[in-house]
Parts: structure tokens; C-alpha cells; sequence
């Protein structure tokens, strides 16, 4: 079987794969086996059913008409009622997530995942894994990719939830909105991800708002103290400071996501890049040292940008990304020793192509050099 989970159907093999497995199971006589197998993939469909409710309603009739007990019925996520937008983004475990952060950080994340794998014995021991996760950082930095990340580890589907689309313009459906959301996410294991977490904060402005506000945020604080142990919540947020200190204290596990360093805008360079061509080692230390302000999300959109131009001017990309780079090169903010350092050495820029560049003399250019190679 092309299925790994014990919640949820890997669809790896596709519509086809799926087919043969049901048949083999059916084949054998195995109906609780048939039940079970449908029970995983009611719980993660793949993308090529057009219309979940009517699919879902339809497996669960064909069980009632053979006379079988049916799947665990999965209910329809939540939608906002006066929008009828669906608060909850329903997806199958993700496959092939990229994740690039510094050490230290990837390390919490991977302890996260060391935890769920172990759950079992530290739940036997009285203690049980991080259930609650709350991500802190600037915007583009990953957050929302993390919790990507996290629930293709766990082999678990991501249920997201984008809490500036919770928050209804009535506080009232704001409570019953949050409500539904974590009902419908605690009916199975999954990743919840709640996105853009400080919208409930940022509702405190109106003063006429504060007792129904303090309401929900008491819900909440309920709800992460009792957060079943098959679910894990993760919240992202890029304002903690209007988060309620009271909230964030009920977090089993927070973690602050930095904008990359230089190791890191090397890697996601990379990442970006080598599906589309790979790049020189030197143009992606180049690349890294051209962006110093740069965060994942703004690599992957300049490499997504310069791709584009390089297949249609018919250049290589890595000419193309290094010319548009240098093009939007603040010099103010390099770091003008180290820079000067990697033009020449990596990018192969001659001291006068440099010094215009910077806006410098020849000879400070040189003299940058020198010292960043002493400092080595
Ligand atoms: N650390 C990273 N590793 C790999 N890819 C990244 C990283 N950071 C950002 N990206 C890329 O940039 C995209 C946008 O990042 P993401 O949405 O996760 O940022 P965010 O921190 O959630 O931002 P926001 O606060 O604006 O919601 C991701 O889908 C991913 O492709
Ligand atoms: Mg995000």
C-alpha cells in the first residue's frame, strides 16, 4: 500500500494507487479493513475531488446501503456565516516542504517532531509533548511555511485557519467563529494552524468590545490548556507585543524566527534556484551578500523574478539574478568590508566596478578588501 499514516491516506500514488488499494483490501474480505481505509482518505482528500461534501456524503451512503457501520463521519469545515467563506483551509499532509532556518531555531522545531514521535512513552510517563506552538517573527521569515514543515513531519493534515478572516466585524461571530474552528480541528489529529494570530488581539481598540473580547480570549486560554494530544495548534503571529501576556504564557513552546543570516540566504538561494538552474557557489555568496535584508520570501520572489527574465531574454540565470541584484543594491546597507570581499572574490567584480557600485574611491575598495581578508 502506498500508504504510510495511521490517520491519514497518502495519496502518493495517486487516484489510481488508491483504486488498487480499497480493491486488495476488499478482495481479502477484510470490511473493517475497507472502513478504515476510507475513514483515512475522508480525512484527507486529494485535491482532484471537486466537491468533498457530496464525495464524503457518497462513501458514507454506499457504506449505509451494504448494511456496514460507516467511516467516522468528518464534518464540513466551518464557514463564516454572513461571508460563507470557509474559516478553515483543509489540506492533506504536504510533502517536499524546504525549510531553512539558523541552527538554534530548526533545533526547537525538530524537537517539536522528537517529541511527537516519543509521544507515547513521555504520555506513559506522565508528561506529554508540545501541543501548543506559537511562532513569532517578522513578516516572510517562514511562519506559515513552518507549520507546513511541522505537519509534513508529523504525516499529519494542516487545517489552516487565517484569524483576520475569524474575526467577523461582529465581535459576537468572532467568538462562535474561533469556536467552530477549534471544534472542527479537535474532531481528528492534525496540524491547526492559526495564521495571523493578533487579529483577535488588535479588536481591543474599541473600547465597547473589551468584555465580549475578554470573553473569547478566556476561550482561547481554555482551549490551550486542554488541547487534545493528538492535535498540535500552532500559532503565527508577526505582532506578538499586542498579544495578551496571559495568552502567550499558555503556550507550551514558543519560538522566535529570525530573518536569515548570510548561511542561510546562501541556502535559500539555492532552494530557489536549483530547480529552475542551478547557480555557481560563488553567485550564490554573491547573491547572500547582495541581500542583507533579504527574508525567504523576498529570495524566493527576486529568484522567481530573475528567472523569469533570463528565459525570456534567452540569458543564464545566475547573469540575470546578479545584475538585478546589483541593480537594487542599497549600499547603505552592506556591510562594506565583507562586501567589497565577496564582489571580488565571489563575483568576480574588478575594484573599479566596485568602487562605482559603493560610490567609494578606488583605493578604499582596496583597502576594504585587505581587511576583510585579514579578518578571515
Ligand atoms: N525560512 C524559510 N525557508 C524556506 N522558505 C521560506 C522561508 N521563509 C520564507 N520562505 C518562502 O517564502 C514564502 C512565504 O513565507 P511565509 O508565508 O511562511 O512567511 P511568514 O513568516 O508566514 O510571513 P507573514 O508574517 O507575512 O505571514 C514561503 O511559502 C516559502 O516559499
Ligand atoms: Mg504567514
Amino acid at each position: 500500500m502506498s500508504s504510510r499514516s495511521r490517520s491519514t491516506y497518502q495519496f502518493d500514488g495517486g487516484l489510481e494507487q488508491a483504486l488498487i488499494d480499497v480493491c486488495s483490501v476488499a478482495a481479502s474480505g477484510n470490511v473493517g479493513g475497507v472502513r478504515q481505509l476510507a475513514a483515512r482518505v475522508l480525512r484527507g482528500l486529494p485535491p482532484e475531488i471537486r466537491d468533498p461534501e457530496q464525495f464524503r456524503d457518497a462513501l458514507t451512503a454506499a457504506f449505509a446501503e451494504a448494511g456496514a457501520p460507516t467511516p467516522r463521519r468528518v464534518s464540513r469545515p466551518p464557514a463564516d456565516r454572513d461571508s460563507r467563506i470557509e474559516l478553515v483551509d483543509v489540506q492533506p499532509p504536504p510533502t517536499g516542504i524546504a525549510l531553512i532556518l539558523p541552527d538554534e531555531v530548526a533545533g526547537e522545531l525538530q524537537a517539536v517532531v522528537m517529541e511527537w514521535s516519543a509521544r507515547e512513552a513521555l504520555v506513559a510517563a506522565g508528561v506529554s509533548p508540545t501541543l501548543t506552538l506559537l511562532l513569532k517573527g517578522p513578516p516572510g521569515v517562514g511562519k506559515t511555511h513552518a507549520a507546513r514543515w511541522l505537519a509534513e513531519q508529523l504525516d499529519l493534515p494542516l487545517f489552516a485557519a487565517d484569524l483576520a478572516g475569524v474575526v467577523s466585524s461582529y465581535l459576537g461571530s468572532t467568538g462562535r467563529n474561533l469556536r467552530r474552528v477549534l471544534d472542527f480541528a479537535k474532531e481528528q489529529p492534525c496540524v491547526l494552524l492559526l495564521d495571523e494570530f493578533d487579529a483577535l488581539a488588535k479588536r481591543r481598540d474599541d473600547d465597547s468590545d473589551v468584555g465580549e473580547l475578554k470573553r473569547i480570549v478566556n476561550v482561547l486560554l481554555l482551549e490551550l490548556e486542554r488541547w487534545p494530544s493528538d492535535c498540535l495548534l500552532v500559532a503565527a503571529t508577526n505582532h506578538p507585543e499586542l498579544l495578551d501576556r496571559a495568552v502567550e504564557r499558555r503556550f507550551d513552546r514558543i519560538v522566535d524566527i529570525p530573518p536569515p543570516g548570510p548561511h542561510e540566504r546562501i541556502q535559500l538561494f539555492r532552494t530557489f534556484s536549483d530547480p529552475i538552474e542551478p547557480l555557481d557557489e560563488a553567485v550564490l555568496v554573491g547573491a547572500a551578500a547582495l541581500t542583507p535584508k533579504a527574508t525567504g520570501s523576498h529570495i524566493e520572489r527576486v529568484v522567481h523574478d530573475a528567472a523569469r527574465n533570463a528565459i525570456i531574454h534567452g540569458k543564464p540565470l545566475q547573469e540575470t539574478l546578479t545584475a538585478m541584484l546589483l541593480d537594487a543594491l542599497d549600499p547603505s546597507e552592506v556591510d562594506r568590508d565583507a562586501f567589497c570581499f565577496t564582489a571580488s572574490e565571489s563575483l568576480g567584480m574588478t575594484q573599479r566596478e566596485i568602487a562605482q557600485l559603493l560610490d567609494v574611491s578606488h583605493p578604499t575598495v582596496g583597502a576594504a578588501i585587505r581587511r576583510a581578508r585579514e579578518a578571515q
